[in-house]
């Protein structure tokens, strides 16, 4: 053999395994063309091109695509989230030998469990979630043995969860979240010995069923989700001996019974989300997990009060137990935890004084107690560190002033603190605090006077009921952004000023009982969106402005009890008015022809002047001498008047139905307020108009005519509900439509729902 020769055969040898190296580079890559053109060459994948052909020279080696991870050269990772493939999953996909990884989350994959899959004998991860897969899991899923991590979560598979899935036992993940299973969920899974996270939360159609008590001896498992999934019973005793234990969320169920006394023992625990249950007695008193960082037991039936063991608790950053019955007082070594953010313990029957170093140690945003029987100060340091947001405390029994750190607080945006017995002036930065757009402070003894200025996006201010004085200040007319303005039931004195007729946002304004005085101004500058305007028991005289009948918004009209004259502008009839009181004044003349009929009987009262042209109102007949006011024709005015006759008729059946409130408005509404149990359904009645107010409680009917319609509802104009809601809008929210593509990654710190 000469040299050459061996040379020569060196370089065959060499070529030669470089060669079947490329073929079967080549195999690898012609399965993944394959599967391009299976998925109709979605352009997400326009990449995916032969280097060898001369016209594609731009692409590269598909060990170099993005979405495949090769090793040593041959295929193992295929990752295709989110590439708008819409096709099934061919079997040939498994000519790729050594696949480990497959992700095809994201897609709109069709059709039943690609079972092809089997044969990827190398199968470790399988993530088809968030497709549109559906059948049932086949009952020989063990055959990929394989697994140790599943994600089948979010697609349209129902049926039950085979039992054989307790065979994957290499599985350290099992993601079966939002499905439309209708089985219960099966023991075995409690056979996964190495199970780290079991997520199989949103199964909203499964049977009811206890949590199976096979799921504690999951010793390994740190995540724990099955929120929203028809699970009743009690939560199994053995649940604290789940010492891995780092997520436990098993909230939106029917799980009744006490919370088991370990619950708190895994070491490891961070998060415990069992709200919105039926559980009852105590909160376990004993904590072990001092690294919790989020408590929320809210929406229970729990009784007792809060562990001072929570007062151990420096790494929580957020505690939620409102909507139970809790009582007690707050411990005093919670109000001094270092990470809390967020305290939400409204709606309980807390009492006792608040902890008085909220705020001081922590960087609390949310501080919400209200609706309890907590008394004394508000805690005194609250917005020490400015991060204050929301500070809801109403319905309590809270005496002595608003905090003074509340006067320096620029992140505050809420601020609802009526029905306690505050008083004292109101701190002068609260006004002006930069981000400010509720301050409720009605039916409290505050006194002080209104400022010139308050935050720009102010947009309702309620301070009903307590002893404010002074004017109304001129500088009104820069709370551009005001909506609601109540202030009823206190000492304003002097005139309305004309400034305050210049803000475009206000529907609702309440000044009665004050001491207003002198006339209305005579002209309205804006008011375009007025809807309410009450004016009631005051000193107020001189003429009503005609200007008030282009008010199209207006439905609410109460300028009883005042030292009105003049006549009642023609342009008044025009409005769509459902409450109009103009009783006790001085008013003479002849009625607006459209207030001629019973819905308006009330409406006049005490006028010893006015008169109309029929003797059924209770008011004198005209003389026939009196020149008739002209009264502003209106197109199909005898057609409109047809209707509101109909109507009155329709409505002044309700009205005996419901109590209707013709007089002082806000009399009627404080007895309505202790005569109703309820304590959101307020007040309920009548209006006849279309712009729904913000909040309706209830439809009652819907009457049309050719050119007008009544809705008949029931609604609240108070914001108690804001406590409320904040809790229960935002469990609506995660119940009712769970978001379709996000609902995995479940919010953890700060933003405690
Ligand atoms: C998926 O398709 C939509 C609409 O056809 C397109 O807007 C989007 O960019 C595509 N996404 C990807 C990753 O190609
Ligand atoms: C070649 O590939 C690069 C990077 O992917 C791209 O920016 C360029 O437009 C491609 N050129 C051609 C001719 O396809
Ligand atoms: C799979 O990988 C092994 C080595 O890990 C290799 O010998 C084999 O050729 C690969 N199979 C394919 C089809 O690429
Ligand atoms: C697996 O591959 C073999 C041989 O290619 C084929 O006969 C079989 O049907 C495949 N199994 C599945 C479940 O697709
Ligand atoms: C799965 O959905 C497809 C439509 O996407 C439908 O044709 C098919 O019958 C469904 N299969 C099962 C088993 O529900
Ligand atoms: C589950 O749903 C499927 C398809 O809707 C139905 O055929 C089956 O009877 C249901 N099973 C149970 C236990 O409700
Ligand atoms: C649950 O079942 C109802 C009634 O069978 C069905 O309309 C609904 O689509 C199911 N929900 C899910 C998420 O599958
Ligand atoms: C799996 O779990 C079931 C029910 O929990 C049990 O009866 C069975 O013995 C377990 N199987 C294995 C192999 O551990
Ligand atoms: C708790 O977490 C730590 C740190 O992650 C870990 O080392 C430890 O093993 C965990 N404890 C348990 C009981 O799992
Ligand atoms: C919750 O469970 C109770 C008692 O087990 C039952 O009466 C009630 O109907 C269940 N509620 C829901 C919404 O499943
Ligand atoms: C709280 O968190 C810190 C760091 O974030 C950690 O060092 C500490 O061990 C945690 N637990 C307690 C009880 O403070
Ligand atoms: C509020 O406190 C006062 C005095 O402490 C008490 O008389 C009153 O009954 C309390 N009111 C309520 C509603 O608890």
């Amino acid at each position: 053999m000469t040299i050459t020769t061996i040379f020569l055969s060196f370089l065959l040898l060499l070529f030669g395994l470089a060669n079947s190296e490329s073929q079967l580079n080549d195999k690898e890559q012609t399965v993944l063309l394959k599967l391009k053109q299976h998925w109709q060459n979605p352009p997400s994948l326009s990449h995916w091109q032969n280097p060898l052909s001369l016209s594609h020279s731009n692409s590269s080696h598909h060990c170099n695509w993005p979405e495949i991870t090769c090793t040593s050269g041959t295929v193992t990772q295929l990752l295709l989230q989110n590439k708008n493939i819409t096709q099934t999953v061919p079997p040939f996909i498994c000519d790729l030998k050594n696949l480990t990884v497959i992700d095809l989350s994201f897609n709109f994959i069709p059709q039943e469990f690609p079972k092809a899959l089997y044969n990827c004998s190398k199968l470790e991860d399988l993530d088809l979630s968030q497709n549109y897969f559906n059948g049932t899991i086949p009952v020989d899923i063990h055959r990929l043995s394989g697994l140790r991590h599943l994600n089948l979560g979010a697609n349209d598979f129902y049926g039950n969860i085979p039992a054989s899935i307790g065979q994957l036992t290499e599985l350290r993940t099992l993601k079966l979240f939002q499905c439309a299973f209708n089985g219960s969920f099966p023991q075995e899974i409690g056979n996964l010995s190495k199970l780290e996270s079991l997520q199989l939360a949103y199964n909203v159609n499964m049977t009811a069923a206890e949590l199976p008590s096979s799921f504690t001896e999951l010793k390994k498992l740190k995540f724990l989700w099955i929120t929203a999934s028809n699970l009743n019973g009690e939560i199994p005793d053995t649940i604290g001996e789940m010492e891995a234990l780092v997520h436990l969320d098993l909230s939106i169920n029917n799980l009744t019974g006490k919370i088991p006394s370990s619950l708190f023992m895994p070491k490891n625990l961070s998060i415990v989300y069992l709200f919105r249950n039926q559980l009852s007695g105590e909160i376990p008193r004993v904590v072990e997990a001092l690294n919790i960082d989020v408590i929320d037991l809210s929406d229970n039936k729990l009784t007792g009060s809060i562990p001072d063991d929570f007062g151990r608790l420096r790494n929580m950053t957020g505690l939620s137990l409102f909507f139970n019955q809790l009582s007690g007082k707050i411990p005093d070594s919670i109000g001094r935890l270092p990470s809390l953010v967020v305290l939400k313990v409204f709606s309980n029957n807390l009492s006792g004084t608040l902890p008085p170093d909220f705020g001081r140690y922590s960087m609390l945003v949310e501080f919400q107690v209200a609706d309890n029987k907590l008394e004394g100060k508000l805690p005194e340091h609250l917005c020490d560190n400015e991060m204050l947001v929301r500070v809801v405390a109403f319905n309590n029994n809270l005496t002595g002033e608003l905090p003074k750190s509340l006067g320096n607080c620029n992140g505050l945006k809420i601020v609802i603190v009526y029905n306690n017995r505050l008083s004292g002036d109101i701190p002068s930065g609260l006004w002006t605090s930069l981000n400010l757009s509720v301050l409720i402070l009605s039916d409290n003894s505050f006194t002080g006077e209104l400022p010139q200025r308050v935050a720009t996006n102010l947009s309702r201010l309620e301070i009903n009921n307590n002893y404010f004085s002074g004017t109304i200040p001129a500088g009104v007319s820069s709370w551009r952004n005001l909506v609601v303005f109540e202030a009823s039931n206190n000492l304003f004195s002097g005139t309305i000023p004309q400034e305050l007729t210049s803000l475009p946002y206000l529907t609702t304004l309440f000044l009665d009982q004050n001491r207003l005085s002198g006339s209305l101004p005579p002209d309205i500058m804006s008011w375009k969106m007025l809807n309410t305007l009450n004016l009631c028991r005051n000193k107020i005289s001189g003429p009503i402005p005609p200007e008030l009948g282009n008010l199209a918004s207006l439905t609410e009209l109460d300028l009883s009890e005042n030292q009105i004259s003049g006549q009642i502008p023609p342009q008044l009839g025009l409005l769509r008015l459902t409450l109009l009181n103009l009783s006790s004044n001085l008013l003479n003349g002849r009625i607006p022809i459209q207030f001629e009929n019973d819905a308006y009987a009330n409406s006049f009262l005490n006028n010893i002047a006015l008169c109309a042209s029929k003797p059924t109102l209770n008011i004198r007949k005209c003389d026939s001498e009196i020149e008739p006011v002209k009264s502003i024709k209106h197109p199909s005015q005898c057609f409109v008047l047809i209707i509101c006759m109909v109507a009155a008729a329709l409505l002044g059946l309700l009205a005996s139905l419901f109590v209707v409130r013709f007089h002082c408005k806000r009399k009627i509404t404080k007895s309505w307020r202790s005569s109703l149990k309820n304590n959101f359904l307020h007040k309920l009645k009548y209006r006849v108009q279309l712009n729904i107010p913000t909040y309706l409680v209830k439809l009652l009917c819907f009457i049309s005519f050719d050119n007008s319609k009544l809705l008949v509802y029931e609604y609240s104009k108070t914001i108690d509900w804001i406590g409320g809601c904040i809790g229960t809008v935002e469990h609506q929210t995660s119940q009712c439509s769970p978001p379709v593509k996000t609902i995995e990654h479940h919010s953890r710190v700060g933003e405690l729902r």
